[in-house]
């Protein structure tokens, strides 16, 4: 069966400094893959290249079996710091429809019905509607934060990369937003960068740990084994609702 997305043997450098070292990973389609690691480890880079943001200087990505620099559908990303232009006057509705420009191609197509009803259901879910004439350059940057997803999700992408989508959200929109990620996964891949296992374990199907070297892929049965390898510094976590705390040292750096 195709999978809607593969990675293989996949190793990306900035200069001197490894980013990604002969990283395998699959994912089936409808998977909901979270992945997570310590900062630096390289979950925002493994998006990127999914992408064709970064080039790797070796290994191979297909997204649901195209290279993905020959994949033209719409892939959702909301990103992990954006580099949106807040001074650009723009409104909250007009950022959301720019999702229904698919690929990109035709900026200047005039939306249609259909558009409108599509980016004012999500609007409507994420609860941003009353914001959808406000300016972005006035928005919190939680309410951007659910813009851009909201933006991401108006594509209908059948791929959705979010990198730490709810770091600023208060923990009520992040539960309404992991419901909303939950119904979508019916007929959406999802990858998920989180530093917040704790909230999403009953919702992802499987888990990657990623630092340089992608440890681990399967299902949500995290031990302490693997954090380690990945983590090997004090990380607390809750996995099926037990605490843990893991204290243990640095293994080696993965190279390239
Ligand atoms: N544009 C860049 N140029 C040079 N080095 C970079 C660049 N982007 C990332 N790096 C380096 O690549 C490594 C991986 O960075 P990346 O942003 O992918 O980590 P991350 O896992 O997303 O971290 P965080 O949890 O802090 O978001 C880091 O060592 C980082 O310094
Ligand atoms: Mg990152």
């Amino acid at each position: 069966m195709t999978q809607a997305l593969e990675l293989k043997n996949v190793t990306v450098k900035y200069n001197r400094t490894c980013a990604l070292s002969a990283v395998n990973l699959s994912a089936a389609e409808n998977d909901f893959l979270a992945v997570i690691g310590p900062n630096g480890g390289g979950k925002s880079t493994l998006l990127k290249t999914i992408l064709g943001i970064v080039t790797p200087v070796q290994g191979e990505i297909k997204i649901f079996g195209k290279n993905n620099s020959q994949y033209k559908e719409p892939i959702g990303y909301v990103p992990q710091f954006s580099s949106f232009r807040r001074a650009f006057p723009i409104t909250v509705e007009d950022v959301v429809l720019s999702g229904r420009l698919k690929g990109g191609g035709r900026p200047f197509r005039r939306y249609e019905k259909n558009d409108y009803r599509i980016s004012g259901d999500i609007m409507d879910k994420l609860q941003i509607t009353q914001l959808r004439r406000k300016p972005v350059v006035r928005l919190s940057g939680g309410q951007l934060q659910k813009v851009l997803l909201a933006r991401a999700l108006a594509a209908e992408p059948r791929l959705l990369l979010l990198d730490e989508p709810t770091a600023s959200l208060d923990s009520e929109a992040k539960n309404r937003i992991y419901e909303i990620l939950k119904q979508i996964n019916q007929h959406t891949t999802i990858i998920l960068v989180t530093h917040d296992l704790a909230a999403i374990s009953s919702y992802i199907k499987n888990i990657a740990c990623l630092n340089k070297k992608l440890y681990y892929h399967g299902e949500p049965e995290i031990s302490e084994d693997i954090i380690h390898k990945t983590f090997g510094c004090p990380v607390d976590l809750i996995a099926h609702g037990v605490p843990h705390r893991v204290l243990r040292s640095h293994g080696g750096d993965a190279t390239c």
